[in-house]
């Protein structure tokens, strides 16, 4: 069986750690993809990566490009090409620039990997993937946006560190769109089952809530030139793992809605499953009265950002 072939198109901080993952959990090959000016950086960190494997003990191949050539026969492509912010800075005055740059982007992936489960990080993400998805024309099973995995990461790792728990056993959901109106839906988290309600007070929850939406942004500010990567990486690895394993992981995505939650036609984060036919299912449950209209408010926020892109 031959090895499966991973395309990262951006090699900056974030694709320099996919490139990592994908490698340690020997996901398959990697091909990571830069602009021309970017050719040294990315070829350096591949041949940088491809150093480490003696000590992993692992065979995955790493290669860095500028021809879009190279990302053929790729079965999975990871996109984060296109600049992150600076503090003070929403994800969505990132629009302008990045939406050049993921139109370019789709038209080369349809060219050269037709076939490819695409998953796209570039932000503003929810206006991101739509974009991918009108330029590609890809079937709605073929495109997924990495949001809701990481923002409930986050939720997850504030739940654990309020209540001194393992973050393995704290399971809880992020839905909406990545950005500050996300909806932390708490009714639903636990700790091993056990109901969050029931080790937080409603405040520290609120707060928790709060932190939650506002957690890019908190490391925006801190970095003071660039945002998140470790964590916006491994989220997607996950996504692609489970892709390429065919786990049929339930995961918050944002994926293509034609219906679901009465949403009709735009990329927003729901429960997804991913398997090997790419999203499979979109996994529907009843909102509470508050969730329903916090939804609405987060998918309001979402059509305007789309609407700038003009698609
Ligand atoms: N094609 C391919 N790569 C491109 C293109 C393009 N047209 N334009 C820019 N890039 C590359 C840059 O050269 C850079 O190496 O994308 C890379 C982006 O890397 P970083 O600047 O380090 O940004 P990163 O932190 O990885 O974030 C990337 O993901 O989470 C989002 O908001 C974040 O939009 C940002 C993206």
């Amino acid at each position: 069986m031959s090895r499966k072939k991973i395309a990262l198109i951006g090699g900056g901080q974030i694709g320099g750690n996919l490139a990592l993952l994908a490698a340690q959990k020997e996901l398959g090959d990697v091909v990571i993809f830069d602009i021309p000016q970017a050719k040294g950086m990315v070829k350096g960190k591949a041949l940088d990566l491809m150093q480490l494997r003696p000590h992993d003990g692992h065979d995955s191949n790493i290669s860095g490009t500028s021809d879009y050539k190279d990302i053929e026969g790729a079965d999975v492509i990871i996109i984060t090409a296109g600049i992150p912010r600076k503090p003070g800075m929403k994800r969505e005055d990132l629009l302008g620039i990045n939406l050049g740059i993921i139109k370019d982007v789709a038209e080369n992936i349809k060219k050269h990997t037709p076939n490819a489960f695409v998953i796209v990080i570039s932000n503003p993400l929810d206006a991101m993937v739509y974009a991918f998805h009108k330029t590609s024309g890809f079937p709605k099973n073929q495109v997924v946006g990495m949001a809701g995995a990481l923002d409930s990461a986050r939720f997850r790792t504030f739940i654990a560190m309020e209540t001194g728990l393992s973050v393995q056993d704290v399971t809880c959901m992020v839905l909406g769109g990545h950005g500050d109106t996300m909806v932390p839906v708490t009714r639903l988290a636990t700790v091993g089952g056990v109901p969050v309600e029931n080790l937080i007070s409603k405040e520290k929850l609120d707060a928790i809530e709060e932190r939650t939406r506002f957690a890019g942004g908190e490391i925006v500010k801190l970095f003071g030139n660039g945002s998140a990567f470790y964590a916006p990486a491994q989220s997607a690895i996950e996504m692609a793992e489970s892709y390429i394993r065919d786990k049929k992981r339930v995961i918050p995505c944002a994926a293509l809605c034609e219906g679901e939650f009465g949403i009709e036609g735009y990329f927003i984060g729901v429960p997804t499953v991913i398997g090997s036919g790419g999203v499979e299912r979109i996994l529907e449950f009843d909102l509470s009265d508050d969730e329903k209209s916090e939804l609405n408010k987060t998918l309001e926020a979402v059509k305007k950002t789309v609407s700038e892109t003009g698609l």
